[in-house]
């Protein structure tokens, strides 16, 4: 509700609040209770005012006529002066009066500072008993409030409608002492009631019409739910309403954070784990491929083994068919060595045995020859001396048995 006077914008409540039509020309809002004598207003402005300024709202409250020392003074002229009899008009204008200096010196300064202004009677009170009560034109009257008024006007008429005849039993209750309205008679009062009603049937908007003939808690919470949805919140209201907001968005924020944090944390987690699971499969795969290398290395070396084993049989083999070939070979060129020694010691032997034949061959031979020629000497000196010739013949017929006797190999000696 913010409004626009005298070139400012203005807000309900205060200026730290952005509310308001700013086709109404002030800030304020304006709510006037009406209704007949006795129908328990002042209990309801009490009681709204109590509600309103709980919830932080500047609240005046007002009434008409009696709102100013000028108003006590109308109020006292046209309620209770008994010298003088004043007339529907002189009644009507001193009303008017009355409202012009009202508005002027405290329903529009609090409207333009933005206040709520709970006034008891306004305008309708006019038209209903000026009017509806002593018969003026409905029109005259209209146009005389707005002319007090310059225009303005209730943005809520709240009237509490009671039977009169009941409301003058609850005032007679109170007070006991009626002043001239009050005093009327009782048509007078059923044209006032049903002029106030007829004034809200055609604008249904503005008003709020209620049964005053309900208990005054009642009446104060059904104005309360109307005030509610017409009244834009208090400056306090808004400052516990954003402060709720800053809250609550402190709170979102935190909460996200909280979550991205959250989700961060269980990312990280995530592809940790990840990670942990990668890392696990790389190793269990290098396991395996280790374990298949060494299976094969080992395969491989083994089978390496294998062939070095037969490789180190077969040269082994080899080797000792080769160390037999050649124990062999030694063998056989042992034994031929031996058969060429027991050969050559044979022809060794055998060269011995003819050397010493032809020795002995020799010897004999020697000594046949010597015996020969000792015979032939003797023979020699026989034929000189026979004697010794004798001799010699003897002895060489001696050694020539002798000879015979020995055998070659018996000789073994050179002569
Ligand atoms: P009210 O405000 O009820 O005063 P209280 O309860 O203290 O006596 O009465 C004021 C009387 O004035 C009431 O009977 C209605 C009358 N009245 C009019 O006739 N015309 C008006 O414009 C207004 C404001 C009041």
């Amino acid at each position: 509700m913010v409004g626009k006077m005298r070139g400012r914008r203005w807000r309900l409540g205060g200026p730290s609040r952005a509310v308001g039509d700013p086709g109404r020309g002030y800030p304020g809002w304006f709510v006037a209770v009406e209704g007949g004598d006795g129908v328990g207003k002042s209990t309801q402005i009490t009681a709204l005012a109590k509600w309103l300024r709980g919830r932080g709202f500047e609240v005046v409250t007002t009434r008409e006529p009696g709102g100013t020392p000028l108003g006590v003074e109308v109020r006292d002229l046209v309620l209770h002066a008994r010298e003088h009899q004043l007339g529907a008009r002189a009644e009507a204008l001193l009303f008017a009066a009355d409202r012009a200096d009202h508005m002027e010196s405290v329903v529009r300064p609090a409207l333009e500072r933005g206040a709520i202004v709970l006034t008891d009677r306004h305008v309708d009170s006019s038209v209903a008993y000026q009017s509806g009560g002593r018969g003026l034109d409905a029109a005259d009257v209209v146009a005389l409030s707005a002319f007090a008024t310059e225009g303005v006007r209730p943005d809520l008429v709240v009237l509490l409608d009671l039977d009169p005849a009941v409301a003058r039993a609850r005032r007679e209750e109170r007070t006991g002492v009626p002043d001239k309205l009050e005093a009327e008679a009782g048509d007078f009062h059923a044209r006032v009631r049903s002029t106030f009603l007829a004034r809200a049937k055609q604008d249904p908007e503005r008003y709020l019409v209620l049964d005053a003939d309900q208990g005054p808690q009642i009446l104060t919470g059904a104005i309360q739910d109307r005030l509610d949805q017409v009244l834009p919140p208090s400056a306090a209201e808004a400052e516990a309403a954003a402060r709720r907001e800053a809250e609550l968005a402190a709170a979102i924020a935190k909460e996200r954070e909280f979550q991205a944090a959250k989700a961060a944390e269980e990312a990280e987690a995530r592809a940790g784990a990840e990670a942990e699971e990668r890392k696990r499969r790389e190793e269990e795969l290098a396991e395996r491929q280790a374990a298949e290398q060494e299976r094969t290395r080992k395969a491989a070396e083994d089978r390496a083994a294998r062939e070095a084993a037969e490789h180190e049989a077969q040269a082994q083999a080899q080797a000792d068919e080769a160390e037999r070939t050649e124990t062999q070979k030694r063998e056989a060129e042992r034994r031929e060595q031996e058969r060429r020694v027991q050969t050559q010691q044979d022809a060794l032997r055998r060269r011995e045995a003819e050397l010493t034949v032809r020795q002995a061959e020799a010897r004999a031979k020697e000594r046949a020859r010597l015996a020969a020629a000792a015979a032939k000497a003797a023979q020699e000196q026989a034929r000189r001396q026979p004697s010794l010739a004798d001799d010699l013949m003897q002895l060489g017929h001696a050694e020539a048995d002798e000879e015979a006797a020995d055998g070659p190999d018996a000789e073994g000696e050179q002569p």
